[in-house]
Order: C-alpha cells, then sequence, then structure tokens
C-alpha cells in the first residue's frame, strides 16, 4: 500500500526532536529508513494506538515512533538495570540529572590530558562499585549514578557500553577533544516524550499484559552472531542463544494471537551461510524482509561493509 512506502523522518519540524541519549550496542539508528518502509499502515491510520518495545536499548525507534505517531501509551523495557534506571530518571528528575551533568562537563573540560584520564577510571571505579542498586529506590537518589552512566558512555573509547563476565563496566578511556556531556535539549525532549511510557526492569515478556489488537510491538533482541568471531552480545553478561531466540519466536507467535502487529530484527545468518534456515524455520508463515544494513562484521576490515539484515513482520 502507498502509506508504507514513506520512510522515516516524516514527522514535520516542531520542537527539537527526541533522540538516543545513550550510544549503544545493536543500535538501530542507521537502520531507521529500511524500519520505515516496513512498519504498519495502521500507524498514520491512527488505529495502533500503542506501542510496545521490550529490548529498549538505546531507543531509537521508539524515539522515531513518538516523534513522528500519534501514539497514546508506550511500554519499554530491558533487562539491563541501569539502562532502564536511566529511562526512570529521565522520566522523572531530568532537571536534577542535567545539573549533575552540567557539573560533570565543566569539570571534565576544564582538565588536561592527564587529569581526564583519572578522572575517567575514578568514575568507572565508582560506578562499578556503586552496584548496589535497586530499582525501588527513588529516583532522586540514582540521578549521580545515571549520571556517571551517561558521562562514562560519552567518554569511553568507541562510546559503548560493555561489561565484563562479572558485571563490570570495562570500555577504557577514549580520546575525544571536546566530548558533549550534558545534552540538555536532548535530555528533555528525551523526558517528554518518556511522559506516555511505562519503563519496567525485565525479561522481554513483560510487555505480555499491555499488548492488545491496538498495538505495535518492534523487537530487536541481540543478534544471533553472524560468524564465530564476532561477539555482538557483549554488552549483556547473559548471552542470547538460540534457545532464547526460539523462546523469543514462541512469545511472537503468542503476541501475534493477541491481534498485534509485530515487527522483530535480526541478523541474516545468510550474510556467512546460505544454508543456515534458522529465521527461516523459526518464522516460517511470517513476511521476511531482507534489508541492507553497513555494520562490522568483525574486526577484520576487509570484512566490513553492505550486509543484510532481517525485519520480521506479520502484517
Ligand atoms: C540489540 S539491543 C537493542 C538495541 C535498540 N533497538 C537500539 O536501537 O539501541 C538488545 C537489548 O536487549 C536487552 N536484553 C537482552 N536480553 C534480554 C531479555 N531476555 N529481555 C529483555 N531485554 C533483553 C539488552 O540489554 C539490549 O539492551
Amino acid at each position: 500500500m502507498q502509506l508504507k512506502q514513506i520512510p522515516f523522518p516524516f514527522a514535520p519540524p516542531q520542537e527539537a526532536k527526541a533522540k538516543p541519549f545513550l550510544k549503544w550496542a545493536g543500535g538501530k539508528g542507521q537502520l531507521l529508513p529500511q524500519i520505515g518502509q516496513h512498519l504498519p499502515t495502521g500507524l498514520w491510520e491512527g488505529s495502533l494506538t500503542k506501542y510496545a518495545e521490550p529490548f529498549i536499548g538505546g531507543g531509537a525507534v521508539f524515539f522515531q515512533i513518538a516523534n513522528s505517531f500519534n501514539v497514546r501509551e508506550f511500554f519499554i523495557s530491558d533487562m539491563n538495570e541501569d539502562l532502564v534506571l536511566a529511562y526512570r530518571t529521565i522520566s522523572q528528575q531530568v532537571e536534577l540529572l542535567i545539573e549533575r551533568l552540567q557539573t560533570i562537563e565543566l569539570l571534565y573540560h576544564g582538565l588536561n590530558a592527564d587529569g581526564r584520564r583519572g578522572f575517567f577510571y575514578d568514575t568507572r571505579d565508582q560506578f562499578n562499585q556503586g552496584r548496589t542498586l535497586s530499582l525501588a529506590l527513588a529516583p532522586e537518589d540514582e540521578t549521580e549514578r545515571v549520571a556517571r552512566l551517561i558521562f562514562l558512555n560519552r567518554t569511553c573509547f568507541n562510546g559503548l557500553y560493555r561489561v565484563n563476565s562479572r558485571g563490570d563496566f570495562n570500555v577504557p578511556h577514549g580520546k575525544y577533544r571536546n566530548p558533549r556531556i550534558c545534552d540538555a535539549t536532548n535530555l528533555r525532549s528525551v523526558s517528554r516524550s518518556l511522559q506516555n511510557a511505562e519503563i519496567r526492569f525485565g525479561d522481554f515478556t513483560a510487555c505480555r499484559d499491555f499488548v492488545d489488537e491496538n498495538t505495535f510491538v518492534y523487537l530487536d533482541p541481540p543478534y544471533r552472531p553472524i560468524s564465530r568471531t564476532a561477539n555482538f552480545n557483549s554488552y549483556f553478561k547473559e548471552a542470547f542463544g538460540d534457545e532464547e531466540q526460539k523462546r523469543l519466536a514462541h512469545f511472537y507467535h503468542e503476541l501475534g494471537n493477541a491481534g498485534a502487529k509485530l515487527m522483530l530484527s535480526n541478523s541474516d545468518p545468510h550474510n556467512e551461510n546460505p544454508d543456515d534456515s534458522f529465521f527461516q524455520d523459526l518464522y516460517a508463515g511470517f513476511s521476511i524482509h531482507k534489508v541492507s544494513a553497513s555494520r562490522r562484521i568483525n574486526s577484520n576490515g576487509a570484512k566490513r561493509g553492505p550486509i543484510t539484515e532481517l525485519l520480521i513482520s506479520n502484517y
């Protein structure tokens, strides 16, 4: 249908549009045009008034949907506690968070190279030692922790979130000349976007009770690694293996039976092995679109370049 062809971004510019406040492994910023072309028409027609994203990560798709459509209720969740805490804090305590980030930014920019390095590693230690976190705590007690998370994300090497097997954030210091640590305008826009959102910590099945026939659900699980050397799951200390992919496919069927419109993305095993029919088998009967994406397959530069990813929809 013609409406489906309108790509992101298509909303008229009004106030500043919210965008991801963290750089996140597997972020979908680059894939937004392709995703935009495969959205369900009910978003334009107004029949889809609810949106759920149970692997929210950096939220690139959520922000686009919130910026572009007249969706009234949102549900976002993730299994990463610090990430969920960040969304909650921005939703409820954005001004306090901005104050803390401005203080950090002023301090950090005033330091020389050695000073910055020391400040980064001190902050990283404090962040790792402070992991007694409880999501039941009032968000104002945790703005400091969220400020540290954003600072580390902005100043670490490659600007990513990655933890080791003990759950410690272990990315080294990056050497950016003038990293933007406090983007107050965007944080306020993010906060506005979150006002109609239920923000939950938990497994992807946590959205079950929210989802109905008026809901569009976008599912972006950790990728099934497309080569033995690639390790795209390192931002989360527990692997999302084939058994988890199967459990997710089962849940996808369940949500489809509830009448929801669904889109799921994953890596395309055919990039490496044309005989691997893992997703074709799991999602037989659904629409499987191959879209081209440019991301790093492994650390070997020669193997970087355009590859395909899968978008699987039930409409
Ligand atoms: C590919 S990332 C999502 C990226 C996101 N679409 C973006 O644009 O940034 C996958 C996310 O799933 C989360 N995750 C891993 N296992 C999960 C589970 N069982 N239930 C819910 N979330 C999970 C990870 O913490 C990670 O944030």
